[in-house]
């Protein structure tokens, strides 16, 4: 027997272990067939989660790694951008950090001690091909295979994300996501690390939010790299959905077996006032902000009603026979919700959505914000899984980010009390359950996140962690008041 189908049958043995709030094995996952599953449960009480419900939380590399020039690593577009001056607040960089790199064992190690059941990391493409295509640098390697197995070793479901936007540098210099060739150097790149890691991985995560990397990266210039060419941000959306239908047969040509998902930003669209203009601009963002790339992998054709229909393909680039390349039949959907987007009818834009124009809208869904600034609106989490649910069907879905930037640090006594941080949580997973109670077959969430990290743009001054990060003093972990609090939810595996 090899080593894997011990680890395997040892991680099963530990999940039936612990009995009452049933895990839903690495097996178990892999067994169900797309759709067949999940737990949509009519008959639960609001608040209370169906029995094999996942709990867990997220992170992304370039966000608490650090160690950007350790072990081979290379240069990642993020490296690049926040060397711009101007571009990250206090001109903070993350080249140490949450020094996860180093400390990974303490943070699998305090996702147990909650009773984490899956934690979402990505995989960064420059530790495992530090020029982005060619040589494969097997230290990268060999530090998710050590964190992989560590989260296995404690009964973690591992839940890897292949891209969460740390481009190598090279090839953005080669024309980035614009370019054709990034899809197939993205999926080269895939099967590296499936071959490499697939005997212990059973669940793959494509894309970490599609919409903002190319939307925010090359249109709107506020992400890297950072480009304002709205015209190349529409090619990059279709190389991205290109990619994805690559990496998804990348990942199945290595592992049959291996469940592929990706995961989306979704909002619900609320129009800046009620005039029909931007009613119809929200619509048409509903179809680009929260479909642009689940259509294409579901259906092969994109929403209609976005592009003006006889421009299209010109506008993306779209050449015959991309219907099939773009067509991924994912396993799982994954969905990132943090609060509603505003629209308002832009003239100057091709699209509302991949416009710069500023402007308030003329009512909020609500007057309270945290403290980055995001409308608190926890009905916008049911009705946007149960509109996902009502695109995706029978697929079932994972929560893979939800959370709050409350920058509270700690107080004379020593605790971090971030009651908001609990009362967002609550109100959100009440919703959640309310979705799910009406049939959205949601089998996960991850809560953003388990660590306060480097929030790209805005560098270190906002704080979406369970565990508080001392940036200033070596990065000491000290778990806040939400930590102890959602170890409870897991436990009983409904709100308290
Ligand atoms: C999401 C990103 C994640 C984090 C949260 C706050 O859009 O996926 O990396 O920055 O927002």
């Amino acid at each position: 027997m090899s080593r894997t189908s011990m680890r395997r049958r040892d991680f099963m043995r530990f999940a039936l272990a612990l009995g009452g709030n049933a895990l839903l094995t690495q097996t178990a996952l892999a067994e169900k067939l797309p759709g067949e599953s999940v737990v949509g449960s009519p008959k639960g009480r609001i608040g209370e989660f169906p029995k094999g419900f996942l709990w867990g939380a997220a992170t992304a590399a370039y966000q608490i790694e650090g160690a950007t020039h350790v072990d081979g690593r290379g240069e990642s577009i993020w490296d690049h951008y926040v060397g711009t001056p101007g571009k990250i607040k206090g001109s903070a960089n993350a080249a140490v950090a949450c020094d996860s790199y180093r400390r990974y064992a303490e943070d699998v190690a305090i996702a147990k001690r909650l009773g984490m059941q899956s934690y979402r990391y990505s995989i960064a493409w420059p530790r495992v091909q530090p020029q982005g295509s060619g040589i494969v640098n097997q230290k990268g390697l060999d530090y998710y295979r050590r964190l992989t197995d560590a989260l296995l070793e404690d009964g973690i479901r591992p839940l890897p994300t292949l891209y969460h936007w740390d481009l190598p540098q090279p090839l953005e210099d080669a024309g980035g996501w614009p370019e054709r060739d990034t899809a197939q150097r993205l999926a080269d790149y895939a099967r590296i690390v499936v071959d490499a890691l697939g005997d212990r991985i059973d669940q793959w995560v494509i894309f970490n939010e599609p919409y903002i990397f190319t939307v925010l990266g090359y249109a709107q210039g506020i992400h890297a790299p950072g480009r304002k060419e709205p015209l190349a941000a529409l090619r990059a959306t279709h190389v991205a959905n290109l990619a994805q239908g690559l990496v998804y047969r990348a990942i199945k040509a290595s592992r049959p077996r291996a469940e592929v998902g990706s995961a989306y930003n979704v909002a619900p669209v609320v129009p800046a006032t009620a005039s029909a203009a931007d009613r119809a601009a929200a619509e048409r963002q509903d179809k680009f902000g929260n479909l642009w790339f689940v259509y294409p992998a579901l259906k092969g054709h994109y929403p209609a009603g976005v592009l003006p229909s006889e421009r299209q393909s010109e506008l993306l680039g779209f050449r015959s026979g991309d219907e099939e390349i773009m067509r991924a039949p994912l396993d799982f959907i994954g969905l990132n919700y943090y609060s509603c987007s505003y629209v308002q009818e832009d003239a100057q834009a091709l699209i509302p959505g991949l416009g710069t124009k500023s402007f308030e809208p003329k009512k909020r869904v609500s007057q309270e914000k945290t403290d980055f600034g995001w409308d608190i609106y926890p009905k916008g989490f049911y009705d946007i899984v149960t509109e996902m649910a009502g695109h995706t069907g029978r697929i079932p879905i994972e929560i893979t980010e939800n959370g709050a930037a409350y920058n509270i640090g700690p107080s004379a006594d020593g605790g971090v009390h971030d009651a908001k941080r609990i009362a967002y949580a609550r109100a959100h997973l009440l919703e959640l359950s309310r979705a799910i109670r009406n049939g959205a077959p949601v089998r996960a969430y991850h809560h953003w996140s388990l660590l306060d990290n480097f929030e790209w743009s805005e560098g270190y001054t906002q704080r979406f962690g369970l565990i508080y990060v001392d940036f200033e003093n070596g990065q000491k972990r000290l778990p806040k008041d939400s930590a102890a609090w959602y170890a409870k939810i897991i436990a009983e595996n409904k709100v308290v």
